[in-house]
C-alpha cells in the first residue's frame, strides 16, 4: 500500500517556475526604486510577540480578532506568526535606537506574511508584501516620496488600471470625536443596517464604510465624513500631501471612505487598486502612523509607509520572466566499459568545476544518458559548447555550426572563452 501524500496547507503555495523568475525581477525593480530613494533593507523574525500585534494593530481589527496563527512555545509564551510588517519595524526602530540616527529612518522589506483568511484568487494564508516605511519625520514630503515611490514601482512593473485613493484620517483626538458621531448616526438608523455593521457599532463603526449590503450603503451616504472635521493642522497637512502629489504628477482620486483594516493609521491614508484584480482589488496601501511607536512603548515619534501584495502585484502587472540562465558548456563523458564511467566522472567534474571558476555558465552530466544523449540535452538547455571527456581526450564541439576539436582537457575552457569572447 502506498503512503498518503502529504499536500501544502490551504492558502499557501510553493514559488517555483515563471513565478520564481517573476519575482526575482519584482525584488530587483524594487530595490532599484526604494534604495535609490535612501530605504535600506530591513528583514525583522517571522514570528513576534503576540502582544505587538494586539497593542500595534488593534484589538478591533479583523486581523486580530480572528486572522492571526497564534501559538504558544514551549516556554508557554504566546507568539504570533507576522499578520503584517510595519508593527514589527517600530519594535524594532525602537528596539536598535534608531531615533538617535538622522531622521527620517527609512527601511524597506521583502517578507512573507500570514492571516488567516478565506483563499481565493490574489488572497492567501502566506502570502508576500513588499513594503516601505519612513519613521521620525511628520512632513508632508514624507507622505508624498512614500506614495510616489509605489506608484513608481507600479509603473516599473506596468500594473495595468490603476487608481489611487487617498484621505486623511486626522489625529487621534478628532478621530475620537468623529468616531462618536458616526456611531449616533449608526445607532439613528439602526433598523437598515446590515447585522455584521450592527454588531461593530461599538467596536469599528468605520468599517461600516466597507459594507457592500444595500441598506447600509443608503444609510452611509448620509454619514457625516472625517474628513470634513479635520482640525487645521491636519487640514493643512492634507493639503500639502496632495499639493506635493500634484508636483510629481500622480494622479489620485480624495476618497473619504476610505477605510483600511488597522487601527494605526492617524493623517494620510491611501490605497493602489487595479482593475486586473477582480474582487481582490487592493494591490497596496498605507499611511500615517504617528502614535504607534509611542504606543510600542518608544519615543513619540511619527511613521508614513506602504506594503503591496507580492502575489497581487504579479496578477497586476504580468511580469514576464526573464530567460534562462545562459549555458556555455555543457559537460559530458563517454559511459562505457564497467568503471570507467566513474572514473570519467571525476574528471568531468574537475572540468565543471574549473569551467564555473574561470567565469563559464556550466552544467554537468548527472543523470547516466548515453553520448547522444547527452548532446541532445545540451542543445535543449541552448548550451553553446559541450566537452565530452573521453578516456583518451576530451572532445569540445561548438554546438553553434556542429565543429568538433579533440583537446586536452586544459585546453578545453580557453576554447570555449575564446569563442565566446569572438561572439560577443
Ligand atoms: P494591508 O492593506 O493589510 O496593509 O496589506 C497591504 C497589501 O498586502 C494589500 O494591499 C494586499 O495587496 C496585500 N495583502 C494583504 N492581505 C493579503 C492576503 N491575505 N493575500 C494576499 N495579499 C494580501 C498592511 O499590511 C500595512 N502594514 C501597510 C502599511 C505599511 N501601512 C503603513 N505601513
Amino acid at each position: 500500500m502506498s503512503a498518503k501524500q502529504v499536500k501544502a496547507p490551504r492558502g499557501t503555495y510553493d514559488v517555483l517556475g515563471d513565478d520564481a523568475a517573476a519575482r526575482a525581477v519584482l525584488e530587483q525593480k524594487a530595490r532599484a526604486v526604494l534604495q535609490g530613494a535612501g530605504y535600506e533593507r530591513i528583514e525583522t523574525p517571522c514570528f513576534e510577540a503576540t502582544e505587538l500585534f494586539q497593542r500595534g494593530v488593534g484589538e478591533s481589527t479583523d486581523i486580530v480578532q480572528k486572522e492571526m496563527y497564534t501559538f504558544e512555545d514551549g516556554s508557554a509564551r504566546s507568539l504570533t506568526l507576522r499578520p503584517e510588517g510595519t508593527a514589527p519595524i517600530c519594535r524594532a526602530y525602537v528596539e536598535h535606537g534608531m531615533h538617535k540616527l538622522a531622521q527620517p529612518v527609512k527601511l524597506w522589506y521583502l517578507s512573507s506574511f500570514f492571516r488567516y483568511e478565506r483563499a481565493q484568487r490574489g488572497r492567501f494564508r502566506q502570502f508576500w508584501q513588499v513594503g516601505a516605511e519612513a519613521l521620525g519625520s511628520e512632513d508632508p514630503a514624507v507622505d508624498a516620496e512614500s506614495i510616489v515611490l509605489l506608484a513608481t514601482l507600479l509603473e516599473e512593473l506596468g500594473a495595468a488600471g490603476v487608481r489611487l485613493r487617498l484621505s486623511s484620517l486626522g489625529g487621534a483626538a478628532g478621530r475620537e470625536r468623529y468616531r462618536a458621531r458616526l456611531q449616533e448616526h449608526l445607532r439613528a438608523n439602526e433598523a437598515a443596517l446590515a447585522s455584521e455593521v450592527r454588531e461593530r457599532i461599538e467596536l469599528n463603526p468605520l468599517r461600516a464604510f466597507d459594507s457592500t449590503h444595500e441598506g447600509t450603503v443608503a444609510v452611509m451616504r448620509e454619514a457625516p465624513l472625517l474628513l470634513d472635521e479635520l482640525d487645521a493642522g491636519d487640514r493643512e497637512h492634507f493639503a500639502q500631501v496632495r499639493a506635493l502629489l500634484d508636483v510629481a504628477g500622480v494622479r489620485y482620486e480624495v476618497d473619504p471612505t476610505l477605510v483600511r483594516g488597522l487601527d494605526y493609521y492617524t493623517r494620510t491614508v491611501f490605497e493602489f487598486t487595479s482593475d486586473a484584480l477582480g474582487a481582490q482589488s487592493g494591490v497596496g496601501g498605507g499611511g500615517r502612523y504617528d502614535g504607534l511607536v509611542a504606543q510600542l512603548g518608544g519615543p513619540a515619534t511619527p511613521g508614513m509607509g506602504w506594503a503591496a501584495g507580492v502575489e497581487r502585484l504579479l496578477l497586476a502587472a504580468a511580469v514576464p520572466p526573464p530567460g534562462a540562465a545562459q549555458i556555455d558548456l555543457y559537460v559530458g563523458f563517454q559511459i562505457g566499459a564497467e568503471g570507467l564511467g566513474a572514473d570519467l566522472r571525476g574528471r568531468a567534474f574537475e572540468l565543471l568545476c574549473a569551467a564555473r571558476s574561470a567565469g563559464l555558465g556550466a552544467l554537468m552530466e548527472m543523470a547516466g544518458r548515453s553520448t547522444k544523449g547527452q548532446l541532445r540535452q545540451a542543445d535543449r538547455l541552448g548550451a553553446r559548447y559541450v566537452a565530452i571527456v573521453g578516456e583518451r581526450e576530451t572532445v569540445l564541439r561548438d554546438m553553434q555550426d556542429g565543429a568538433q576539436q579533440p583537446l586536452a582537457a586544459e585546453q578545453v575552457i580557453h576554447a570555449a572563452l575564446r569563442g565566446l569572447r569572438e561572439l560577443s
